[in-house]
């Protein structure tokens, strides 16, 4: 139980100055900032960003509690969905109650297993078609390359375009996005979203890029009324029991959240895995002779996929010790008591997963890259809700099993043609911008397998 018969008490937490409380420490270094707090303070902390309390809950119960069992009363903060509005509008990642149900009912079919593994053929396919492209030693930052590879890949499954000649655009117009929204968040008071500012003119200027795209295709899908196999036919021609559909805006917003919510986060786990292959030899070694036991000399398919558990254990681990998504939030709509301590109605709770899936008592060695944690034996001894990188419960991330997919298909191909290799120095420092990226890339050279 995460709740207790005495008095509920304060949490603990750190002072922080007298005016920010802890925005400078949190807004500098976030990562090393809530992991320290959790050291230091425990399962339930108490912080101040600004003028409001925010709380770090880590225990797995409670944040099961959150996901599972309360999930009514702990709904996305309402800054969240303010922050968000203007670039995703009503999207599935923000709604709540109704609406959330509506969407989620009607969007739920286009991400039903049969309908994404039709999409595996066009992520192997542009993964070979990167990496024909790569010569031998070539320099490569492979954390750009995942981006662009995932917005190719995106931007093909949800609309069939191939954005390969406007990858720079998009892909630009996405970074701006996330440094701003991240900086809006930090700031201890914003300025407003309509205040003429320098950088509120670049955020929406990297809006209006995207939505362009967006907009253009919806029109095309809707005049043309042709199913092109992609997501977008799907949510134009989706409908309720009672024949009720998705309106323009409605799609437009929900198209925007899966190219935002679907391409980013996929590209860092990716990088991170490839980080780690490269750090352990002897584990990338097993997986390619994996690979090559099931696929012999051909391209690696999604009916493979199921033969090969270690692929899977892979990616599980990697993104175990490096989450993409390394905090998501949630907000009660009551006052609540977690494991003692009372948090008030409206407060921001974080969960990490970065902090949760490094913590000793559920992961013992938390820095030891081991993808066998994730083997069938030892797989249950990981408690509920201690292995959050999709959230859980009914939030769930709807892109889980095409983004599993995704980088299991990517990942496998990529160690099928090349030697994981970064330099023997390089320390990427990791930067939680909303998703957690090497802040400064990913060098690599390119180093192919003899065939
Ligand atoms: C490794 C890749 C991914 C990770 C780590 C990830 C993680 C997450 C997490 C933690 C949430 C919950 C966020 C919150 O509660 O605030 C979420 C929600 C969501 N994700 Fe993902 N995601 C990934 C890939 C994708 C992909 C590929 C798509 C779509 C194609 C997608 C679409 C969504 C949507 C629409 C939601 C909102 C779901 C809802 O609230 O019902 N994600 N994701």
């Amino acid at each position: 139980m995460s709740s207790s018969d005495s008095e509920p008490r304060t949490a603990p937490g750190p002072r922080g100055d007298f005016l920010l409380g802890s925005t400078l420490d949190f807004k500098e270094s976030p990562l090393e900032f809530i992991s320290y707090l959790h050291r230091a303070y425990g399962d339930v902390v108490r912080f101040r960003v600004g003028p409001s309390h925010w709380y770090l809950v880590s225990h797995p119960e409670d944040i099961w509690d959150m996901m599972v069992h309360r999930s009514k009363i702990f709904l996305k903060p309402a800054v969240a969905r303010r922050l968000w509005e203007k670039f995703l509008g009503d999207g599935l990642l923000t709604v709540e109650g109704d609406r959330w149900k509506r969407l989620h009912s009607l969007m739920r079919p286009a991400f039903h297993k049969r309908r994404v593994n039709a999409y595996g053929t066009t992520m192997v396919d542009y993964t070979h078609r990167m990496v024909d492209g790569w010569e031998e030693g070539q320099s490569v930052d492979f954390n750009e390359a995942m981006v662009g590879l995932t917005l190719e890949v995106v931007a093909k499954t949800l609309f069939n375009a191939d954005v390969r000649a406007g990858t720079g655009t998009v892909a630009q117009a996405m970074n701006t996005l996330n440094v701003e929204m991240l900086n809006h968040i930090h700031m201890p008071i914003p300025v407003p979203r309509w205040w003429p500012s320098e950088r509120n003119r670049r955020k929406m200027a990297a809006i209006e890029d995207i939505e362009k795209i967006v907009r253009g295709v919806i029109a095309e899908r809707r005049s043309s009324g042709e199913d092109h196999g992609d997501l977008l036919s799907m949510l134009v021609n989706a409908r309720t029991e009672d024949g009720d559909g998705l309106t323009d805006t409605e799609l437009r917003d929900q198209a925007m959240t899966l190219f935002f919510a679907g391409h980013e986060t996929t590209a860092h786990a990716m990088t991170w895995t490839w980080y780690l292959l490269a750090r352990h030899p002897a584990i990338t070694e097993r997986l390619r002779a994996d690979i090559q036991e099931v696929t012999g000399s051909g391209r690696l398919t999604v009916e493979h996929l199921s033969q090969l558990p270690y692929l899977d254990q892979v990616i599980k681990e990697s993104m175990r010790i490096l989450p993409s998504v390394w905090v998501f939030m949630k907000e009660p709509t009551e006052d609540v008591v977690i494991r003692g301590f009372k948090i008030p109605k409206g407060s921001q709770i974080m969960i990490s997963p970065f902090v949760t899936q490094h913590d000793p008592r559920w992961f013992p060695s938390p820095e030891t890259f081991d993808p066998d944690r994730f083997s069938p034996e030892r797989v249950k001894s990981i408690p509920t809700g201690a292995y959050v990188p999709f959230s859980g419960g009914g939030r769930v991330c709807i892109g889980k099993s095409f983004a599993m997919m995704e980088a299991r298909l990517i990942i496998g191909s990529l160690v099928q043609r090349l030697q994981p290799s970064i330099p023997a120095d390089y320390q990427p420092v990791k930067q939680a911008v909303l998703s957690m990226q090497p802040r400064d890339g990913l060098p690599t050279t390119v180093v192919h397998r003899a065939p």
